[in-house]
């Protein structure tokens, strides 16, 4: 069984989905990381991340595996590279480009049933384009302020104010949401739900309940 967990940044995606797929005995995917991978090999390069062949040439030349639930790149382990303030600003429009997202939607399905076809696959277009026929689809929301101030609790944004926080959600939120191909969006058959004033725990019992009647 695939469940899709989709939504913007700060709603607490990747939590829940390492808790849900600890609770169900399924491996997890983070499918941002392969747009961040490919955004930090384009600056690696020294290639513009708005030239699209560029990036995907870089990308063509990157070694990624999943190992124990992260991406590593070329046998090293590069979660730090992965979450720099140099990747984040540029990986929107990275992930903007078409033919890179459907190079990466094919090896994000292929991990998948590499690994027997079943997990819980976190990102933004999870529910609607990868796995549009996933038994349990979860869109998952909050408000602005608890997505920032959640965020501004995680390292590589320590320094950084919750308004500028705020402000470079919002930013990358729009751009995600507009972009042409496969924007951020809940999936018609998708169960949203507001964890604004939910724990991780609280969370990730609503969506077993949906696996079980599924
Ligand atoms: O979840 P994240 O912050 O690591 O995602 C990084 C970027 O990748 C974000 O700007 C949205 C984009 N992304 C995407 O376009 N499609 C996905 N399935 C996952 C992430």
């Amino acid at each position: 069984m695939v469940i899709t967990i989709d939504g913007p940044s700060g709603v607490g995606k990747s939590r829940v989905s390492r808790a849900l797929a600890t609770a169900l005995g399924v491996p997890y995917l983070d499918t941002g990381s392969y747009y961040r991978a490919a955004t930090h090999v384009a600056i690696q390069n020294g290639a513009d991340p708005s030239d699209q062949s560029a990036v995907l040439e870089a990308l063509s030349d990157a070694k990624l595996a999943v190992v124990d639930g992260v991406l590593w790149l070329d046998e090293r382990d590069i979660a730090d590279s992965l979450r720099s303030p140099q990747v984040t600003a540029a990986v929107s429009t990275v992930a903007a480009h078409p033919l890179v997202r459907s190079r990466i939607v094919d090896m994000q399905r292929r991990w998948v049933a590499d690994e027997g076809g079943s997990a819980v696959v976190e990102g933004r277009d999870i529910g609607t384009v990868v796995f549009p026929n996933a038994e349990v689809k979860v869109f998952l929301t909050a408000d602005g302020a608890t997505r920032a101030a959640r965020r501004s609790r995680d390292a590589e944004v320590s320094g950084t104010s919750v308004e500028q926080i705020r402000t470079d959600m919002e930013r990358r939120d729009a751009a995600d949401s507009t972009r042409i191909i496969s924007p951020l969006r809940p999936a018609e058959d998708a169960v949203t739900i507001d964890t604004s004033s939910l724990t991780v725990a609280q969370t990730v019992k609503q969506i077993l309940d949906l696996v079980g009647k599924a």
